[in-house]
C-alpha cells in the first residue's frame, strides 16, 4: 500500500470520495415468489411475502432517486418472478447493450422484454449466442471488464462480450455454489468508466477471496492490491452485492464488517435491507442494472 506523507503531518488522510451520477434499470417485484429453486437460496417451500418484497424494494428505489440518479422501469412480466434481479437482463456499455442469454429455462422469457427495452430505449442491441447472465457475471472496472464463471455465465460469453464491447475480458472462475453470479463475490466501489486501477484515480473493488478458485484469487491479488477483502461472515449476508456511486455504498444492514471496512476509507455506507429478495437469491446490486450511455 502507498501512503501518501505530507510535510507537516505523518497521518494517514482517508481520501476524499465523489459521488458519480448513475443511470439504473429496476423492476418493480410485482410477481415475485419462489417458485422454482436455480440456485441454493431458493426453497420453494418457504412462504414469501409479495407486499413486502415491494416495500423493501421501493426503498432502494426512493433512495437511488433521493440521491440524485436517474431509475427507470421495466414493466414486470407475471410468471418471471425473477425479473426484479434486472442486473441479470443485460450488460451496456457506451449506448450498446448486450442482452442475456439465461442458462435455466425458467428465466428465458425475460431476455426478450429486455431486448425490447433495451431498443426502445435507443440503445444498439446486441443478441448474444452464449449463455450469459448480464451485470450479474459482467463487472466494468475502470476499462476493463471482470467476467464470472463457473455456475451461469459460460466462459464463451466472455469472449463474446469483448468482441461486442472491444475491451479487455479478465476471466474470474467462482467455485461457491452461493456465490454464483460475480456480483455476489465483487463490489464495484468505484464504477466510473475510463479511471485505471494503480492510475492517479483509482478504480477499486471489494471481494470476498473464498467465492474464487486460486487462479482467479491470484489474478485480483494482483491487478487490485487495494482491494477491501470481505469476511466470509459479510460475505454469506450477500454484503457484497451492493451498489456504489463511488462514495455512497448501498449494502446489507447485516454486513456490519463490510460497513467498518468501508468507512475507513472514506466510503458512506448506507444500509437497505432486501431480506424478502434474499429468499430468491438476490439483493441490492441483483436489483440494479447499470445504464451506461454514449459518453
Ligand atoms: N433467482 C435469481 C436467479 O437465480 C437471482 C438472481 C440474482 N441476480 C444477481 N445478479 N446475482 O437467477
Amino acid at each position: 500500500m502507498s501512503v501518501e506523507t505530507t510535510a507537516s503531518t505523518s497521518e494517514t488522510a482517508t481520501p476524499v470520495r465523489t459521488a458519480h451520477h448513475r443511470h439504473y434499470l429496476m423492476c418493480a417485484p410485482s410477481h415475485f415468489t419462489v417458485n422454482y429453486s436455480i440456485n441454493p437460496w431458493m426453497e420453494p417451500s418457504k412462504p414469501t411475502d409479495t407486499a413486502r418484497a415491494v416495500e423493501q424494494w421501493q426503498k432502494l428505489h426512493d433512495l437511488y432517486v433521493e440521491l440524485g440518479h436517474e431509475v427507470e422501469l421495466i414493466e414486470p412480466l407475471a410468471g418471471f418472478p425473477d425479473m426484479v434481479y434486472t442486473a441479470n437482463g443485460g450488460f451496456l456499455i457506451d449506448g450498446r447493450a448486450y442482452a442475456p442469454k439465461f442458462r435455466f429455462v425458467e428465466r428465458q422469457g425475460e431476455a426478450p422484454a429486455f431486448a425490447d427495452w433495451f431498443r426502445a430505449a435507443g440503445y444498439d442491441t446486441v443478441i448474444p449466442e452464449e449463455v450469459n447472465e448480464g451485470e450479474g457475471d459482467f463487472l466494468l472496472v475502470g476499462d476493463v471488464i471482470l467476467a464470472g464463471t463457473g455456475f451461469r455465465s459460460t466462459g464463451d460469453s466472455h469472449r463474446e462480450v469483448g468482441e461486442v464491447f472491444g475491451r479487455e475480458v479478465v476471466s474470474l472462475t467462482l467455485v461457491d455454489p452461493r456465490f454464483y453470479h460475480l456480483d455476489t463475490a465483487i463490489a464495484v466501489l468505484d464504477p466510473v468508466q475510463g479511471i485505471e486501477n494503480g492510475g492517479p484515480e483509482r478504480a477499486n473493488i471489494a471481494y470476498l477471496p473464498g467465492a474464487f478458485d486460486d487462479a482467479s484469487r491470484a489474478i485480483l491479488e494482483e491487478r487490485f492490491p487495494e482491494a477491501i477483502l470481505v469476511s466470509d461472515e459479510d460475505g454469506s449476508v450477500f454484503g457484497l452485492n451492493s451498489a456504489s456511486d463511488g462514495y455512497n455504498v448501498i449494502i446489507s444492514p447485516r454486513a456490519t464488517g463490510f460497513e467498518k471496512q468501508l468507512r475507513e476509507r472514506g466510503y458512506n455506507p448506507i444500509m437497505i435491507d432486501l431480506s424478502e429478495l434474499l429468499l430468491g437469491g438476490g439483493g441490492i446490486k441483483c436489483c440494479t442494472l447499470e445504464l451506461r450511455g454514449r459518453s
